[in-house]
């Protein structure tokens, strides 16, 4: 592939090694795998979350180039770093990452999941106008993405926004630090809103609206493109090799895609982070009119997917074991849990605690734990924990699977699917096998590809894919247990409508 760079490549000894970085919500993962997807060595370094105010989210970008710094001096010490093809990248989306004219990070980042910008987004859509933001961006105004954040510093805090030189996500901070350039790639560009995402450039139609001047913005380029070299600098502080091929990468679901392998039209996956997506990969663009999912780029060049986002997914399950099950290790949760019925005595939960994306697209919604007794225990909470983000989940497969593709594959992936219990509740609540990918790289193997696409390791992402990926176990569901979980998923989406104006009256106290 092309590139464009100040620095020089690097002429390579041998290819026998791609690496990808993952830029998590909870931790950085960094891996090393050989060109056959086979890892060599992996770490992870985690950081903080720092939640000032209800509803809100931020994170230390220099938090999260530690943890690359400390990622990489590991994983390259394994290896000749004179041997990598290159290097890829996936990251949390939606984050605003601001630098001034130093380069110096002029705020926290704002990441996806905070959701102070109710009012913002009612700005964008005065402003631009609904239709011309669906159209444009495929999405009405949402608080988790990019636009809103900006228009909530430009409001807010107008002298630090005065100072802004460059806006970027946070893989594209990470590659930045690592090569002193400012690129950005289709698939994470349009969660930030301001990307027309037919001509996967920037619009400077909404960029107008908005008083965003688009110099601020990176050059967008597609995920597998060689954009930029590692430099000296950063080649002392993590080991890399001077020089080494940098991808543009992906947003992490669209390099989760890549990393199980759904590259082509019928493919789909299933992911639990700290966020929950279904995610489906469309040739061409095919959009919900509500605007409850997201029609992004994908990582293929010229190609697309469709995505709904469940917030609170490993994050629900994450805070109820930390304020309430510290000392239990999930395993023991998983087996006591496993021991109930489904149903958990009639006890439901709303994994609302970041409010909602698919398909309420509403950030003042909040968790609830509904039908409590006295019978119930800290199991059958947990229960209903897992049992809840499923059905948050399956509002969001429905809704994929019935715009733009049928889906005839489905996979799942990411830290929450490595339980078997999880996994094959959730083929029960949807009612289709799911093929385990968990123990596959999923998002760094996939932003891991990308760098070896970039630096002519692969021709391309599907020949890569097909040369790297392999399928895990099948869950297949159960007749019998999708019937019963059907009557508490009706029960489950009734009570969000029934409880959605006290959410607002709450949300206002
Ligand atoms: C996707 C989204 C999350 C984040 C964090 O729109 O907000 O999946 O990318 O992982």
């Amino acid at each position: 592939m092309a590139f464009a760079v100040h620095a020089k490549p690097m002429v390579l000894k041998m290819a026998s090694y791609i690496i990808g970085i993952d830029i998590g919500t909870s931790a950085t993962k960094t891996a090393v795998y050989r060109l056959d997807g086979t890892v060599v060595a992996e770490k992870s370094h985690e950081y903080p979350l720092y939640q000032p105010h209800n509803g809100w989210a931020e994170q230390n970008p220099l938090d999260w180039w530690e943890a690359v710094c400390i990622t990489l001096r590991d994983v390259t010490k394994k290896i000749d770093p004179k041997e990598v093809a290159g290097v890829g990248f996936s990251g949390q989306m939606h984050g605003l990452v601001m630098l001034d004219e130093n380069n110096t990070v002029i705020r926290p980042a704002i990441i996806w999941c905070d959701s102070r910008t109710g009012e913002e987004c009612d700005e964008i859509h005065a402003l631009v106008g609904r239709d011309n933001l669906m159209e444009i961006t495929a999405s009405p105004a949402l608080t988790g993405f990019t636009a809103s954040k900006i228009r909530w510093v430009q409001k807010h805090e107008p002298e630090q926004y005065a100072r802004c030189r460059h806006i970027l996500l946070p893989k594209d901070y990470i590659r930045f630090m690592l090569s002193g350039e400012y690129h950005t790639d289709a698939s994470d560009a349009s969660g930030m809103q301001l990307l027309d995402i037919r001509t996967r450039n920037w619009s400077p139609f909404v960029c107008d609206r908005l008083g965003i001047d688009m110099s601020l913005l990176a050059e967008v380029r597609e995920s597998p493109q060689a954009v930029s070299v590692v430099s000296r600098e950063a080649a002392a502080l993590t080991g890399l090799a001077e020089g080494t091929i940098l991808a543009a990468g992906a947003g992490d679901n669209a390099a989760a895609a890549v990393g199980t392998g759904v590259v082509s039209e019928g493919k789909a996956f299933t992911t639990i982070g700290t966020s929950g997506v279904v995610f489906a990969h469309i040739k061409t663009p095919a959009v919900d009119p509500m605007g409850r999912i997201h029609t992004f780029c994908c990582a293929v060049p010229g190609e697309y997917h469709t995505m709904g986002v469940t917030q609170a997914a490993g994050l629900s399950l994450q805070w109820f074991k930390n304020n309430f099950a510290k000392d239990d290790a999930y395993q023991e949760l998983d087996r006591m849990a496993e021991s109930l019925p489904i149903g958990a005595e009639r006890l439901l939960y709303l994994p609302y605690l970041m409010g909602e994306r698919t398909p309420h697209l509403d950030p003042d919604c909040r968790g609830v734990f509904f039908g409590l007794s006295a019978i119930h225990t800290t199991a059958h909470l947990y229960r209903a924990v897992l049992e809840g983000v499923s059905y948050s989940l399956c509002d969001a497969y429905e809704l994929v699977a019935k715009t733009g593709t049928l889906i005839t594959d489905m996979a799942i992936c990411g830290g929450g699917a490595k339980s078997p219990f999880w996994r094959q509740m959730i083929a029960d609540v949807y009612g289709i096998p799911l093929t385990d990918m968990s123990r596959g790289g999923g998002a760094s193997l996939g932003a891991a590809i990308l760098g070896g696409v970039a630096g002519g390791a692969y021709r391309d992402v599907p020949s890569a894919c097909a040369a790297v990926i392999k399928g895990g176990a099948v869950s297949t569901p159960d007749a019998s247990h999708h019937f019963a979980y059907a009557a508490y998923l009706t029960q489950y989406r009734s009570l969000y409508s029934t409880l959605a104006p006290q959410f607002k009256t709450l949300s206002v106290l």
